[in-house]
C-alpha cells in the first residue's frame, strides 16, 4: 500500500501543472525593481519600477502581456519564467517601444511563440522588430504603422493577415507575403484593386470590415469575399474561383446583371437595392444559395431576375418591402429545395408560382400579410414537409378549430405536411 502511495505521489508531483506553469519570477539582482503584486487565474501583476505590468498565460495556450504606459520592452527588470513556455499565440498590448525585435523581448520572457503574434498599439512595426520570427502563420496588428515592405521580408511564411487600422504605404498590398491564404482589413481606407489580387496567388479569403471597397474584377485565387460596411461596394463581376460573396451593406441601389458569377452563395444584407433587374442572376449557374435580407427599399423583382440560376436550392427574401411577386419568379429553379419569404409584405402569391418547383421541401412565408388566398397557390405544392404560416391574416379563412379537429381541413391537398406551423390561433395540429 505504502508502496503505491508513494508512486501515486511521484507521478502525481512530476505531473503536477504547478510545476509546467511555474509564473514568471523577477530575477535576484532586481529584487529591487520588480515584484509580483499578485494573482489570478492565469493572470499575474507585477510592479516594475513602479509601473504596473499585466501578465496572462496558459501552459501551450497563449501568452498576452500588457505594457502600461512609460514601459519599455528593453526593461531588464522584466520577470522571466524559469522554464520555458512555448505557446501557440502571444498578444502584446500598448509595448510600443524597444530598439531591439520581439524575438529577443519573448527571448528574455523564456516565452517561445509558434503559431500567431497579435500586436495592439504597437507604433513603428518594422522588419527589424519583427525578425526571427519567420516561422509565424498569423499576424494580426491593432492600430499601428507597417514599414514598406515588412512582412514580406520579416515573415514570408505568413497566411493570415489581420489588419486593423494600420497605416500602409502607398502599395504595400502588393507587397505582402505571398504565402497569404486570409486577409482581413478592418477600419482601413485603403480599397483592394485586381492587381493587389494578383499580387497574392494563394489569397483564398478576403475581408473588409469598415475599410475600401474591392476596385476592379475580383479575381487571382479568391475563393471568398466578406465585405462589411455601411456601403459595402461589390465588384461587378464576381469571377471564378469566387465561391462565396457575403456583403453587409450592399450599397447598389440598382444593380446590373453580374458580368461575371461563379459563386455557390450570395449573401446580401442590409441593402440599398430598389429593384433588381431581369438577367440578375442570368451568369449564376453554380448558384445554390441566396440570402437577401434587410432591403427596405426592395419593392420590385423582375419576372426574370433569377433566370438563369437553375442550381438554386436554396433561396431566401426576407426584410423587405416585397407587396407582390412577379409570376413565374421561380420558373428557372426547378431544383429550389427551401424558400424563405417571411418578414416581407406580402399580399398575395401570383398564380403559378410553384409551378415548376416540385422539390420544394420548406416554404416560410411567416410574418407577411397574406389572405386565405394564399391557400390556393400552396395547394400546388405536394412536395412540402415544413411550411410556416405564422403572423399572417389568414385567422379565420379555415373556418373554425373544431373543423380542422374533424378532419375536414379546406385545403386537403397540403395533407402530404408532415410538419406545419400555423401558430396563428387556428390549429393545434397538422391536418
Ligand atoms: C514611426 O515612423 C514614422 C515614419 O518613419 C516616424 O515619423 C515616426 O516618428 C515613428 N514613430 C515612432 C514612435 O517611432
Ligand atoms: C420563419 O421565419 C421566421 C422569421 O424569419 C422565423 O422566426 C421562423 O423561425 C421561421 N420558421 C421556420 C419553420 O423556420
Amino acid at each position: 500500500m505504502a508502496r503505491w502511495a508513494l508512486v501515486l505521489a511521484v507521478v502525481g508531483a512530476w505531473w503536477s501543472p504547478a510545476q509546467l506553469l511555474d509564473p514568471p519570477q523577477c530575477a535576484n539582482d532586481a529584487a529591487e525593481r520588480c515584484a509580483p503584486e499578485g494573482s489570478g487565474q492565469n493572470e499575474y501583476n507585477y510592479k516594475v519600477d513602479g509601473l504596473n505590468v499585466f501578465l496572462e498565460y496558459t501552459d501551450s495556450g497563449y501568452f498576452k502581456l500588457v505594457c502600461p504606459e512609460g514601459l519599455n520592452l528593453d526593461n531588464s527588470a522584466l520577470p522571466s519564467f524559469k522554464s520555458q513556455l512555448r505557446v501557440n499565440k502571444v498578444y502584446l498590448e500598448n509595448c510600443p517601444s524597444s530598439r531591439g525585435s520581439y524575438a529577443d523581448v519573448l527571448e528574455k520572457l523564456n516565452v517561445v511563440v509558434l503559431d500567431k503574434l497579435t500586436l495592439t498599439d504597437a507604433g513603428n512595426v518594422t522588419a527589424a522588430r519583427l525578425a526571427r520570427l519567420q516561422h509565424l502563420l498569423k499576424l494580426e496588428l491593432v492600430q499601428a504603422r507597417l514599414e514598406g515592405g515588412a512582412l514580406q521580408a520579416a515573415l514570408p511564411r505568413l497566411q493570415r493577415l489581420f489588419l486593423d487600422r494600420v497605416a500602409l504605404e502607398p502599395g504595400e498590398l502588393r507587397r505582402l507575403p505571398p504565402a497569404l491564404e486570409v486577409l482581413s482589413l478592418l477600419r482601413m481606407g485603403t480599397d483592394v484593386t485586381a492587381a493587389d489580387l494578383r499580387a497574392l496567388p494563394r489569397l483564398e479569403r478576403l475581408v473588409l470590415r469598415d475599410a475600401g471597397a474591392v476596385r476592379g474584377p475580383a479575381g487571382g485565387a479568391l475563393r471568398d469575399l466578406a465585405l462589411e460596411s455601411p456601403e459595402a461596394h461589390l465588384p461587378r463581376a464576381l469571377a471564378p474561383p469566387l465561391q462565396s460573396v457575403t456583403a453587409y451593406g450592399w450599397a447598389d441601389a440598382r444593380p446590373e446583371p453580374w458580368l461575371a458569377c461563379s459563386p455557390e452563395a450570395l449573401d446580401l444584407r442590409d441593402a440599398r437595392v430598389e429593384r433588381l433587374p431581369a438577367g440578375w442572376l442570368g451568369r449564376c449557374a453554380a448558384l445554390r444559395r441566396l440570402r437577401l435580407d434587410g432591403a427596405a427599399r426592395l419593392d420590385s423583382l423582375d419576372a426574370a431576375a433569377l433566370r438563369g440560376a437553375r442550381a438554386l436550392q436554396e433561396l431566401r427574401i426576407l426584410n423587405t418591402a416585397l407587396q407582390y411577386l412577379p409570376p413565374g419568379l421561380l420558373d428557372d429553379a426547378p431544383d429550389l429545395k427551401l424558400l424563405d419569404l417571411s418578414s416581407n409584405r406580402l399580399l398575395e402569391l401570383p398564380g403559378g408560382l410553384f409551378a415548376k418547383t416540385n422539390s420544394l421541401e420548406s416554404l416560410n412565408l411567416s410574418s407577411n400579410q397574406l389572405s386565405k388566398s394564399v391557400l390556393e397557390s400552396l395547394s400546388a405544392v405536394t412536395s412540402l414537409v415544413s411550411l410556416d404560416l405564422s403572423h399572417n391574416d389568414i385567422g379565420d379563412s379555415c373556418g373554425h378549430v373544431s373543423d380542422a379537429v374533424r378532419g375536414e381541413p379546406c385545403y386537403k391537398s397540403l395533407q402530404l405536411l408532415r410538419h406545419c406551423l400555423l401558430w396563428q390561433k387556428l390549429f393545434n395540429r397538422c391536418f
